[in-house]
């Protein structure tokens, strides 16, 4: 029934295949086959995660998304170089594993977990092996995060057919981005929920992101690809002021990880409804990178430590206190991943109707004009 929907294109629809300039976030934990589907079906494009997935387990996601759907969608991994080249945990400082253990343990403690003292297993490298998974099934579209693919896995891609999405947090990266041959540049606002998209991750002292609405403009100005705009927005009033700034879509995160089809527990999206903007802070101790979160048990109890374990070292020494938190369906003691935006989403639609009501809003918007006040 897609020549009974409306009709809004940009460029962006042109460069990555899709109806819509609307693109869903890869999401760790939370963008499956089944959020994906919907989005790609309703003509955004739907990403499915990658991070820290096995070889099989990725092939066979990308399988059950084109079962769901025989449109365009993306698969995403964070590039960042601890996945890369990820450093053996023997190498790390015994006094810095037994000071974050001995935090850790006090959350173990609330929740009746026996306290740990050993080092966090050392990742396998997984990227090289999820490369040769996307070029093999001839993904539509690749997307990064934290780091960026570089021009010969970029080339590589590029050959296959790939079309490449980077996200990035200054127009530093951006270029840096596009001289390696990027189709596509994500502006990501500070404001974004999860992971901020550093490719080197700045000191805490000097960690001063810009806003959205800054970033976007600035990034336009500085490259000759589409740009689009994240972090904020969750309607179609972001997608018109997005490209409005020069954007030529927007990707949502915090809004696809609160629909029906998001893989996020339950009391992660309850949560979400509830909490306001003011409520979310970045820090680098849940997982060793800088990510957005609503404040809850575990960030305020990393609050005041200075020193942590790298990404994802960090991100082990939490997982069972962040696994038990989750089964034991609680908010305090998970890691509540979210954006600024989430004081304004109070419901949990189907990821469908997101990309529906948003281009029936933006097209609503950019046709009635936007209200000015005529009379002098
Ligand atoms: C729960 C969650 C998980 C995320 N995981 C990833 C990820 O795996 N890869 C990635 O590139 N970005 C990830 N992001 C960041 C988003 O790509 C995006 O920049 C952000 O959600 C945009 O801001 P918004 O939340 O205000 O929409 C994640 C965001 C959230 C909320």
């Amino acid at each position: 029934m897609s020549e009974m929907r409306p009709v809004l294109r940009t460029e962006l629809c042109d460069v990555l295949g899709v109806e819509y300039p609307i693109i869903q976030s890869g999401m760790g934990g939370v963008a499956g086959p089944e959020l994906a589907a919907e989005v790609c079906n309703a003509g955004g494009l739907g990403v499915i995660a990658g991070l820290l997935t096995g070889p099989d387990q990725l092939r066979a996601a990308i399988r059950e998304l084109r079962e769901r759907t025989d449109r365009p969608f993306g698969v995403n991994l964070l590039l960042l170089p601890e996945v890369w080249d990820p450093q053996p945990t023997s190498g790390l400082d015994d006094e810095l594993v037994e000071r974050v253990h001995a935090i850790a343990n006090r959350l173990r403690e609330d929740l009746g977990l026996e306290p740990l003292t050993e080092r966090p297993p050392t990742v396998p490298q997984l990227v090289d092996a999820a490369f040769d998974v996307i070029v093999e099934e001839r993904v539509p579209v690749f997307s990064a995060g934290l780091g960026d693919p570089g021009p010969d896995v970029t080339a590589r891609l590029h050959e296959a057919g790939i079309r490449t999405v980077v996200m990035v947090t200054n127009s530093g990266d951006a270029l840096r981005a596009v001289d390696s041959g990027a189709d596509v540049v994500v502006a990501q606002g500070m404001e974004a929920g999860g992971h901020r998209s550093h490719f080197e991750m700045p000191p805490e002292k000097t960690l001063r992101d810009l806003g959205t609405f800054t970033l976007v403009p600035e990034v336009v100005d500085a490259v000759d690809v589409p740009v689009v705009a994240a972090g904020g927005v969750i309607d179609g009033r972001g997608l018109v002021a997005a490209l409005a700034l020069g954007a030529k879509g927007v990707l949502m995160g915090s809004r696809f990880l609160a629909t029906r089809e998001s893989r996020a527990p339950e009391v992660h999206k309850k949560r979400l409804l509830e909490a306001r903007g003011e409520e979310t802070l970045v820090t680098a101790r849940l997982t060793g990178r800088y990510a957005r979160v609503v404040e809850n048990a575990i960030s305020n109890a990393w609050a005041d430590v200075t020193d942590v374990l790298p990404f994802p070292a960090q991100f082990l020494v939490n997982a069972d206190v962040f696994a038990l938190g989750e089964s034991a369906n609680e908010p305090e003691h998970l890691p509540l991943w979210g954006g600024q935006v989430i004081g304004r989403i109070a419901d949990l639609p189907w990821a469908g109707d997101v990309v529906a009501d948003t281009v029936r809003q933006a097209i609503g918007l950019l046709s009635d004009g936007i209200a000015l006040r005529a009379e002098a």
